[in-house]
């Protein structure tokens, strides 16, 4: 397996003001990881304050969202080559946030990883079902839906760079995570889709995310598993100790 990853998605959390302090501390206590990458995704107006911070850390730095959009007549939009500008490496796309609150399509998420990629900006992808789905045993065929449609006219290379993040809504800031054997049976069906789709290379190389309630307590256990390469953190990323000791976690399995 590559290297593992571990994302701090701080949502709507932290003023812009709050923002340096907190990074600087945690640029003080990360370790250097040859074998783990970390990236926090702070929000837009913390991204110009947190870039300075990081620069020359081994944290880079992630955005949240982003329109499919070059630039233009897109009010309140941020578009790919701001985020670029912005030293920014990474992007969240399809949050279940994203989805249910602001009733982000299909298409439209589709459209924005393609640009991520075509912008050099790595896309983190987030699917996952809700409580209903999984009682109703539909978890896998709605998160097939989610990442094929998300795949649409990417080529193998491409798609390489992506990163998946599964995040069952149910366990989303709720205390409540998977197993680590469900989660593990849910990446190992992701791995399989990817494979179908974009060849066993690229199935490999594709970094794929367990999200959702993941703290210090639970982490270990995630990231043994042989599916699971790393995790997309929100309400522990806000704790720099909690998110240090996540990120030692994911140290220890690499
Ligand atoms: P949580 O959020 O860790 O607070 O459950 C994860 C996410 O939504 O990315």
């Amino acid at each position: 397996m590559g290297k593992l990853l571990v994302v701090g998605n701080w949502k709507m959390n932290r003023m812009p003001s709050e923002a340096e302090p907190f990074l600087r501390q945690l640029r003080e206590q990360m370790p250097a990881m040859q074998h783990v990458t970390v990236v926090v995704c702070p929000p837009f107006p913390s991204l110009p304050i947190a870039a300075p911070v990081l620069e020359k850390s081994p944290i880079q730095l992630g955005a949240q969202n982003m329109c499919w959009a070059r630039g233009g007549a897109f009010t309140g939009e941020v578009s790919p080559a701001m985020l670029r500008d912005l030293y920014v490496t990474h992007v969240i796309l399809g949050h279940s946030e994203r989805r249910s609150h602001f009733h982000e399509t299909l298409e439209q998420i589709a459209a924005k990883v393609r640009a991520a990629l075509d912008n050099g900006l790595i896309p983190i992808l987030c699917l996952g079902e809700t409580q209903a789905e999984r009682e109703a045993a539909r978890q896998s065929s709605v998160v097939e839906r989610q990442l094929i449609s998300a795949l649409e006219g990417l080529g193998e290379e491409q798609a390489r760079r992506l990163v998946v993040a599964y995040e069952p809504i149910w366990a989303i800031g709720t205390g409540k995570t998977a197993t680590p054997d469900q989660a593990q049976e849910m990446h190992a069906t992701l791995r399989q889709l990817l494979a179908k789709h974009l060849g066993e290379e690229t199935a490999r190389r594709v970094r794929i995310l367990y999200g959702g309630s993941v703290q210090a307590a639970n982490a270990l256990e995630l990231f043994r598993q042989p599916d699971i390469d790393g995790g997309l953190v929100g309400g522990a990323s806000l704790d720099a100790n909690e998110f240090l000791a996540i990120v030692a976690h994911a140290h220890s399995c690499a």
